[in-house]
């Protein structure tokens, strides 16, 4: 965690103080592993690719790739529901780790969001984060990756830590990446304001994952804040509220609950 550094002369030829750096918070990220995957895969191929075939998509972060709705909770398909909630109890597990002291893991419902990724080969995710609208983790779930998992044809998704927003400009890679190569049936949980964009890969066939939002009001003030609400939100938070929630639009008051789907977690997680 501390480093010296070795001290330099300055431009009059002085030696100064050794440095010394403190590399303080790491950004925790969690991989769970669920027991399902086998039996459910082809149910979750099946129902992405249905959805496919009916919806064009949306373009936000894929290029060459299909992003379906963000209304994957709502789907019907076997396996959909399960999935859902099972990804909630991981982070919900993921919540009680980085609790200190033993605290409370959050109790009820998780609001969220999901879709289905196809990327076919040369397809991609640009860097983003998904910290915008009240989020507090967002997590991947590796549904196909044929051949995928090799290192050298891509794929991998990348974390990235800009926390600091500090980086002397030059040409190397960045030191504050973290490359994960994915397997099928793995939940990648990480917090909504990481970074973080997905390789094209070289594979032959399509890399199918779900990707997930998720919200809960007992980590509202550990979020951090991005999104000033504009003033009449600021003034009248209680009427725009109702009248959002009656016209089922975004309610855009301090601390609100992002759009999406109330879900109750699965038993424990990796069950
Ligand atoms: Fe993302």
């Amino acid at each position: 965690m501390r480093a010296a550094l070795q001290s330099q002369p300055d431009q009059a030829g002085r030696t100064q103080s050794p440095l010394t750096r403190l590399d303080l918070f790491p950004t925790p990220a969690f991989v769970f592993r669920w027991a399902e995957t086998e039996p459910r895969k082809p149910q979750l191929v099946d129902a992405v690719r249905r959805h496919r075939a009916e919806s064009p998509g949306v373009v936000k972060t894929n290029r060459r790739g299909w992003h379906s709705e963000t209304d994957l909770p709502a789907w019907k398909e076997p396996g959909v529901a399960e999935l859902v909630r099972w990804a909630a109890r991981c982070v919900e597990e993921a919540s009680l780790a980085m609790s200190d002291a033993g605290g409370d893991r959050p109790r009820g419902a998780w609001r969220v969001s999901a879709w289905a990724n196809i990327n076919p080969p040369g397809g991609h995710n640009i860097s983003h984060t998904h910290a915008q609208r009240n989020w507090h983790w967002s997590a991947c779930y590796y549904v196909d990756l044929p051949d995928i998992a090799r290192e050298e044809i891509g794929g991998a998704l990348v974390l990235e830590e800009r926390g600091t927003g500090l980086r002397v400009r030059d040409n190397r890679p960045s030191s504050r990446e973290s490359r994960y190569i994915p397997s099928e049936g793995e939940l990648v949980v990480f917090p909504a304001w990481l970074y973080h964009r997905v390789e094209p890969h070289a594979g032959d066939s399509d890399r199918i994952s779900i990707a997930f939002n998720f919200h809960h009001p007992d980590l509202e003030p550990s979020r951090l804040w991005e999104h000033r609400p504009r003033w009449w939100w600021r003034k009248f938070p209680g009427l725009l509220r109702r009248i959002a929630k009656l016209r089922g639009t975004q309610d855009w008051s301090a601390g609100a609950a992002p759009m999406g789907y109330d879900v109750m977690p699965a038993g424990p997680a990796g069950e």
